[in-house]
């Protein structure tokens, strides 16, 4: 037996790696589950940037190794993107950094600032692999909670009674995945604020911006952000992209060359062909955004109703590709209700206690499904 590093003892096989092995068997047992729980975009990205990475790989002299940093093309595209819709000027050169989805870069920005024992604020629901990373760095998470009372922002007065002296960085996720929970420029700017008065990297994840929002913001469009804030974005779900693996880190150019260091030594840059095609997506005008959101915004009607048919009480004020919804009492936890969803009726939706102990009484819906898929799921439901 090859024992495994100490490391992994702190994480589990991803929930979602585990739980959709158990529906595929279920599956194979012609249970034929509807699988509301996933976020992977279900409809394909733009014509233009299939063409563009069809006709980009037909070439002979595009296979080689590129840039560490990205081709230029695509730096230049992603700075674009942000003066056009965050009204943020980054620097195409030296400040932004083209990743292979955002979720490497939650583990190169841990990589690159956490020393065995560095502590690091998470949010309480959020994307678990903000705590797997911190973790598998060395790192130890502290929670914030995020919860109706504190309107799903972090709670600055309880932040300032902790001891911070240990803490190096924090996540922030706005829209916030699972509660929905938009930005505002306010708790942006209390964010930075709370970073720079304890030295803290606040890193702002951003991949939902563009989904059921009418208004993209970017926390680097507060005043003096660059100088403690990092934000990562990506293209998975605003450009229906998520095999594609593309994402981007922006910031100071000092950070971006600091997480780049780690990053050099991991990978080797993305294939040209994906590169361009992505920057074509960056250049999508505004039908695109509003096309997809249409059909996000019908099938939410639908996901409201299967909400409804099992009592749960939710916000309409929501933005990403989720809702989350609290039980009613009848439920200890949302775990019993969303066995007896899979195991009665055929239908998965997501247990909120996997984005952390605040979601034990929410579950998280997908709209990643389509609105007849929803449908039959109600229909399973309710006979
Ligand atoms: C909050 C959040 N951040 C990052 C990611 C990962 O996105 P990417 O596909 O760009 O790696 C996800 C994916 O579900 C997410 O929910």
């Amino acid at each position: 037996m090859i024992a495994t590093a100490k490391r992994l003892e702190s994480v589990n096989e991803y929930y979602f790696s585990k739980k959709l092995r158990e529906i595929d068997e279920l599956n194979k047992q012609g249970k034929n589950i509807i699988n509301l729980g996933i976020g992977s975009p279900d409809m394909p990205p733009h014509p233009d940037v299939i063409k563009t990475l069809q006709e980009e790989s037909a070439k002979l002299n595009v296979h080689a190794y590129q840039n560490y940093k990205g081709s230029p093309i695509l730096r230049n595209a992603f700075a674009n993107w942000y003066k056009q819709w965050y009204n943020v000027d980054v620097n195409a050169d030296t400040e932004i950094l083209p990743l292979i989805g955002s979720k490497e870069g939650i583990m190169h920005i841990c990589m690159t600032y956490l020393n065995e024992g560095d502590e690091a604020l998470v949010p309480n629901p959020g994307y678990p692999t903000y705590r797997s990373a911190v973790q598998l760095a060395g790192g130890v998470c502290i929670d914030y909670e995020l919860n109706a009372n504190n309107n799903f922002y972090p709670d600055f007065n309880a932040l300032e009674k902790i001891d911070l002296s240990k803490v190096k960085l924090m996540w922030v996720n706005y829209p916030e995945m699972p509660t929905g929970k938009r930005a505002s420029k306010e708790i942006f700017e209390q964010l930075i604020a709370f970073g720079k008065k304890h030295n803290i990297l606040i890193c702002h994840d951003d991949p939902y911006s563009f989904i059921l929002n009418e208004n993209p913001l970017s926390i680097l469009s507060i005043d003096g952000a660059k100088d403690i804030a990092l934000e990562l974005n990506s293209l998975s779900k605003s450009h229906n992209m998520a095999g594609w693996r593309v994402g981007v880190l922006c910031g100071a150019g000092e950070r971006i060359n600091e997480v780049l260091r780690f990053k050099s030594n991991m990978d080797s840059g993305m294939f040209l062909p994906v590169q361009l095609a992505a920057a074509k997506a960056l250049s999508l005008d505004k039908n695109w955004y509003d096309d997809v959101n249409a059909v996000y915004k019908k099938r939410r009607e639908k996901a409201y109703q299967l909400l409804d048919a099992v009592k749960c009480n939710y916000s309409k004020e929501q933005s990403g590709m989720f809702l989350w919804a609290k039980i009613s009492d009848e439920y200890e936890n949302a775990y019993l209700l969303t066995d007896e969803i899979l195991y009665e009726h055929n239908v998965f939706i997501t247990p909120g206690a996997i984005f952390g102990s605040c979601g034990d009484k929410y579950v998280r819906i997908s709209l990643c499904a389509t609105e007849e898929k929803i449908d039959e799921a109600i229909q399973r439901i309710k006979n």
